[in-house]
């Protein structure tokens, strides 16, 4: 789960910080292929097809570590193949000889079997984050670049799993209040590897130009408050927050605040008591209130960004209603679908659903309000539902879908009992 939601945030990140344009090169193969294994020599993986020019500079001036202390040098590197910070530091993991291996490969513009999850994205024509670091490094020169590690450019790191909510689509391995509530042991506190990595950091304070910060909930990270000390006042900072924190007594969004280049996306699918139903923990007059703050902070400190909505089946008949208040309130909708769990996709549903969502999609169109890119969405959606109208028998995703609202309505939120049916009469029909 961790790693999906980690590959998505990404994706998020990029839309989100990256303005730049694209310069990466274009794979022109199919199938990868799993050669015999050999040592720190060339690439674990060839090419079937010739691909050519497959650089990325992230080897050399990236860094990622993940709330399991697992060293990247970005988020789409395989976590098991580095090494870990409660085993070796991270100077040790940063030139290591498998590091050197995956720099040489990527410096002669070959994929190494770290760099998979790239080569997947790219081979449908995908975005992938290799491009955001070309991006981030243009001009970067393979010729001379050398086999050691630079110095990080991109900085995102994931200090632990700290969350205040147990929202309903999200889980233990994102959220320590999901892992609380499930009885699953929580390891809070700071890491014992976290001065040295801020050390780090600090050594090569000119070079920083983009930190993600994410969490869990990363405005209830204090380590982040350190972090904001050691990277340059003109890094672009982007964040991913739930928006329900006491922002006046924050001392991250205090340091936030002082700064011009700060990227917000703010989580949330649905409004009223809908999110607080489905955002467990949450508060919409919060929400609302933090929300103006930030929109006041794009006015007077050229902050930008908006709703990050995840399409789920808890506001798949509920379109209208964000889309409402985002107008109301000027602030834009970047839509993502739902990663998992597949009880809480509307697309795999049958038919009940499919003709609820379809109306609603219709009412949303007639405000006339939809993006370019809301369209886009929309109507891939569109064309997903009308495959799933002959689909009228209960399925297996109906029935695992019911036995999660029961769940959560009497083992983990119970003060939310019966409050789907009330609250989504239109969806009442999956409730048997
Ligand atoms: C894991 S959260 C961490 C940051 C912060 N706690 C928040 O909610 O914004 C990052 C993003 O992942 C999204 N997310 C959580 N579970 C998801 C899922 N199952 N599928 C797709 N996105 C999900 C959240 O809505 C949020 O925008
Ligand atoms: S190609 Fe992708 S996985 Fe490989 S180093 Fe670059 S960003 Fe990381
Ligand atoms: S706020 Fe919600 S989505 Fe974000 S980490 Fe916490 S439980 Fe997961």
């Amino acid at each position: 789960m961790w790693d999906c939601v980690a590959q998505l945030l990404v994706w998020l990140l990029q839309k989100i910080a990256i303005t730049h344009k694209m310069n990466g090169a274009i794979l022109d193969f199919a199938v990868l292929q799993k050669p015999r294994q050999q040592k720190h020599s060339s690439p674990k993986y060839t090419c079937k097809y010739r691909m050519s020019n497959f650089f990325c500079a992230a080897p050399w001036r990236g860094l990622h570590i993940n709330p399991q202390g697992d060293v990247k040098t970005c988020c789409a590197g395989n976590p098991n193949m580095l090494g870990n910070l409660n085993t070796q530091t991270i100077e040790q993991i940063l030139n290591s000889d498998l590091m050197t291996e995956i720099r040489t490969s990527l410096a002669n513009g070959e994929p190494h079997e770290y760099c998979s999850n790239c080569v997947k994205a790219e081979r449908f024509g995908a975005d992938s984050e290799r491009r955001w670091h070309n991006n981030v490094n243009p001009n970067f020169d393979y010729a001379t670049a050398g086999d050691q590690y630079h110095y990080p450019v991109i900085v995102d790191v994931r200090w632990n799993t700290t969350c205040n909510l147990s929202c309903n689509y999200c889980g233990e391995t994102c959220s320590s209040k999901w892992a609380s509530l499930k009885g699953i042991p929580f390891k809070s506190g700071a890491r014992p590897y976290y001065d040295s990595v801020c050390d780090f950091i600090e050594q090569h304070y000119e070079h920083i130009h983009e930190v993600a910060l994410v969490g869990g909930e990363p405005l209830l990270l204090p380590e982040n408050n350190r972090l904001l000390d050691v990277i340059p006042t003109d890094a672009i900072i982007t964040l991913i927050t739930n928006l329900n924190v006491d922002l006046d007594s924050n001392k991250i969004f205090q340091k936030l605040s002082t700064r011009s280049n700060v990227g917000w996306s703010m989580s949330f699918d649905n409004i009223g008591e809908q999110v607080e139903y489905v955002r467990y923990g949450a508060s919409w007059d919060l929400i609302k209130e933090n929300l103006s703050k930030i929109k006041h902070l794009m006015t007077t400190q050229g902050h930008w960004g908006g709703i990050h909505a995840v399409y789920n089946i808890y506001n798949a008949t509920r379109i209208c209603e964000l889309r409402q208040f985002a107008e109301e309130t000027g602030t834009t909708v970047l839509w993502q679908n739902l990663f998992q769990p597949e009880y809480l996709d509307p697309f795999l549903h049958g038919a009940g659903v499919a003709k609820e969502a379809i109306a609603e999609i219709e009412r949303f169109y007639k405000m006339n309000i939809a993006t370019p890119a809301e369209r886009q969405f929309f109507d891939n959606a569109l064309t997903t539902y009308c495959g799933r109208l002959s689909v009228d028998k209960v399925s297996k995703i109906d029935v695992d879908f019911w036995k999660h609202i029961q769940k959560n309505e009497t083992l983990y939120h119970p003060d939310k009992a019966g409050e789907f049916q009330r609250l989504w009469p239109e969806l009442a029909f999956l409730c048997k």
